[in-house]
Parts: C-alpha cells; structure tokens; sequence
C-alpha cells in the first residue's frame, strides 16, 4: 500500500543554523511573532534570536508567556497579541511548549475561535508561515504535524493534528540546547528514545519511518548518557539534536504507541513534565508491548549493541528493554512519588486516565492487542517498584 511520508519543508541543522537560516526568514514576513519562554529570555537564547532578526531588519514581538506545558488559554493570549502587534508569520524558540504553541496560534489566525474546537478534527486552515528552534532535544515538533494543548475546562491534554501544523522551517542549532540543564537533558531525550522505539515498532510503521526510527535510537544510546553528564559538549548536543529530529520524522509518519498515550492523561491531571511522565511508563509499556513484535524489538536491540546475531528474537527483544532499563536508571529517572505524586490520588485518577488514554487511540497502534484493563494494571505497576 502507498503511504505518504512528511517532513518540514526546509530544515538547517549543525553548528551555525540560525545564521545561515537568516536570509530564509527574512523572506518569511515582515514582522515575528516570536513563542518563547521566560527561560529563553533569562538565559539569553532569545536574544540570540532577536539579534539576527535585527541584522535582517525583520521586525518582531515577544510572546514569552507560555509556562509549563501549553493551555488553552496561553494560545488565546498569544493570538491576541499576534493580531495587536500585526504580525504575519511566527517563530518558535523553545522546547516542545513554545513550538506547539506556534502551531496552535497559527491554526487560529485566519478563523478565530479556541484550539479545542478542533479536537477530534484534521486541522486544515490557512496558516502563517512558521519556524521552529527546538532548544530542546526530545519532542521532534519542529518536524511534526502535532501540537498538544491542554483543554483547561476537560484537563484533557489534547492532540491536535493536521498537515498544515508541519513547520515550514526547521532551524536545528545546537547552541541552543547547550543551555538545558542535566535533568531536562535526560527527560527530553528519553522523549525522543520513546518516539523512535514506538515508532519503530508501531502497527503505523512505514520502511521510511524505519530509516529514521533506527538511526535516532542508535544516536540515543551513544550519545545521551554523554550530553547527560557533560552538557557543553557540542558533539553530544549535535548528535542530540539530530537524533530528536529523526525520532520526530519517525513517528510523525507511524505514530506513537502506547507509552505516549499513557502519558498524556498523567501530564494533564498531575502536571509532570511530558518527558518525565514517559519515561516513568518506559520499562513497564515495553514490557507489555514486546510479546507483539519481537522481530521488531530485537532489530533495536542489535542496532544499539546489546545483542548480536547470535540471539534469538525474543532473547535480542529482551535485551534492549535490559539497556532501556539501564538507560534510564543512568539518567536517574524518577519515580511518580519522587516528582510529587500522590499514590491514592493517583490511584482514584487510574479509569479516568485509562479511559483518556484509549480514546487518544495511540494505544491501539501498539503491535499487541491492548484494552482498558491492560493500561490500568500497567498504570498500577508504577507503584511496584
Ligand atoms: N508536537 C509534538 O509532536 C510533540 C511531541 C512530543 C511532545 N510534545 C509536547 O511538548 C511539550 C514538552 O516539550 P519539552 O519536553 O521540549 O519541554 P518544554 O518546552 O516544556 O520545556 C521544559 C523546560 O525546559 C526549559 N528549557 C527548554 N530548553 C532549554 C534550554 N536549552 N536550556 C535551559 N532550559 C531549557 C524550559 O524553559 C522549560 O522550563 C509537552 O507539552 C509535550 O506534550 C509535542
Ligand atoms: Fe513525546
């Protein structure tokens, strides 16, 4: 069967990207709305920004109001002072947050009314032109047709999609997640880890998302632990960055799973940060999953090292979830009770958050069958260990 594959329509990548994306921009508009955060500002990543948009005479506005993980009211906010301020195309500077807030903004532009009218729709407006500096390396939004957006009245974490949500620029330098402390290193990462492994090993999964999906978690593995431990090591951030980007086309062409879609409904009710609420799932949602695709699980687990020719299917499956494990406890991962979660608030929360998750319908592109009880007793299984 003929399958589309989508990626952003321009993406500059290595050291030095912005400045060789200046004359790109210039052609972009007029004047910038510019999605950030104050992280950005303080840090003075955005001023880096500011600078080159000075030298190519682009006027622009900051909207650096988006904290934490995007609302619904944070969008309304940041398109009312895209109108007041006449802008005419968008830039993002951030993480995950600020690019799908961009997008967000930008479906809202030529039609009005708030992002959760278009829940459970294609998103197909008109758009302002966009480009996204991811300063993170994790969420791959700077290559992907998602946003997700916190509906403030449901606290449902929603997933929008649609084709036009696809950055027309990606801008992948790495001086800007040379910034990005040790703990947001690795939960971003492991954000990346899940897209690439769900995505490999998704029903979804296409020969060209493969290509990617592989490469990503072979970058993962050799340089995380490193970008981790030594966060000025452009090397690491570089193959960071790239390896985030990857995942993002992977999955963006064969979906999540069920990591994801388990992770969300956390997100949205105990405020964990997207990164961190996946990898908690990791060990527990690849348990699950790894009897559905063995063949798949071992070709991971042969592409990092683990395990060679030599293994059978389920022993080579077996032994990248061991290195998963490894991973993750190397990047001191924390439990649910370590960032603050309560156990019986979070056990009265477990229908609600299995029924959201099934409904967000990643779970069901899991190679194994998967139903509410299923989700239920892996959201259970958290608390074991
Ligand atoms: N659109 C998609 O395809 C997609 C995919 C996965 C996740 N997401 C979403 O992305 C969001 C999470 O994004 P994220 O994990 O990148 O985190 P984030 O954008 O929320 O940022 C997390 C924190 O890290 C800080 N930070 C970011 N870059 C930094 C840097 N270089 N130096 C210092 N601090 C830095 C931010 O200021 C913030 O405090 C979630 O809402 C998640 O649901 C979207
Ligand atoms: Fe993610």
């Amino acid at each position: 069967m003929a399958r589309e594959f989508i990626v952003p329509g321009r993406i500059i990548s290595g050291t030095g990207a912005l400045e060789t994306a200046k004359t790109i921009l210039k052609k972009m508009g007029k004047k910038a709305l510019i999605v950030t955060d104050k992280v950005m500002v303080e840090l003075g990543n955005c001023a880096k920004a500011e600078q080159i948009l000075a030298e190519e005479g682009i006027a622009y506005s900051i909207c650096s109001e988006i904290t934490g993980e995007p609302t619904d009211i944070m969008i309304e906010k940041g398109l009312k002072q895209y109108r007041e301020e006449n802008c005419d195309f968008i830039i993002a500077l951030g993480g995950g947050s600020p690019i799908d807030s961009m997008k967000a903004i930008g479906s809202l532009v030529e039609n009005g009314g708030n992002i959760s009218d278009y829940m459970g729709k294609e998103i197909d407006v008109k758009m302002p032109p966009m480009a996204a500096i991811p300063t993170t390396a994790g969420t791959g939004s700077e290559a992907t047709q998602f946003t997700i957006i916190t509906d403030t009245k449901k606290d449902i974490k929603m997933l929008l999609k649609g084709r036009v949500l696809m950055p027309d620029l990606a801008i992948i330098d790495p001086q800007f997640t040379m910034t990005a402390p040790p703990a947001i290193t690795a939960a971003t990462g492991l954000d990346a880890l899940c897209h690439a492994a769900e995505a490999y090993t998704s029903r979804k999964a296409q020969t060209l998302s493969d290509t990617f999906a592989l490469s990503a978690v072979k970058r993962i593995f050799q340089f995380l632990p490193e970008a981790f431990r030594d966060g000025k090591n452009e090397e690491a951030r570089v193959q960071m960055s790239i390896a985030a980007l990857e995942a993002g086309i992977a999955f963006n062409n064969a979906s999540v799973t069920i990591i994801h879609g388990m992770s969300r409904p956390i997100g949205a009710l105990f405020h964990v940060a997207h990164g961190l609420s996946n990898a908690m799932l990791m060990k527990e949602c690849l348990a699950f999953a790894l009897p559905g695709a063995y063949s798949r699980f071992a070709d991971l687990g042969r592409a990092i090292g683990a395990a060679d020719e030599k293994d059978g299917e389920k022993e080579a499956a077996e032994k990248f979830l061991s290195a998963v494990e490894r991973l993750t406890k190397e990047l001191k991962t924390p439990a649910p009770a370590d960032v603050g979660i309560g156990r019986e608030e979070f056990f009265k929360a477990i229908d609600k958050m299995a029924h959201d998750a099934m409904e967000s319908g990643s779970p069901q592109n899991t190679a194994r069958d998967v139903s509410e009880e299923d989700l239920k007793n892996i959201y259970k299984k958290l608390w074991e260990a």
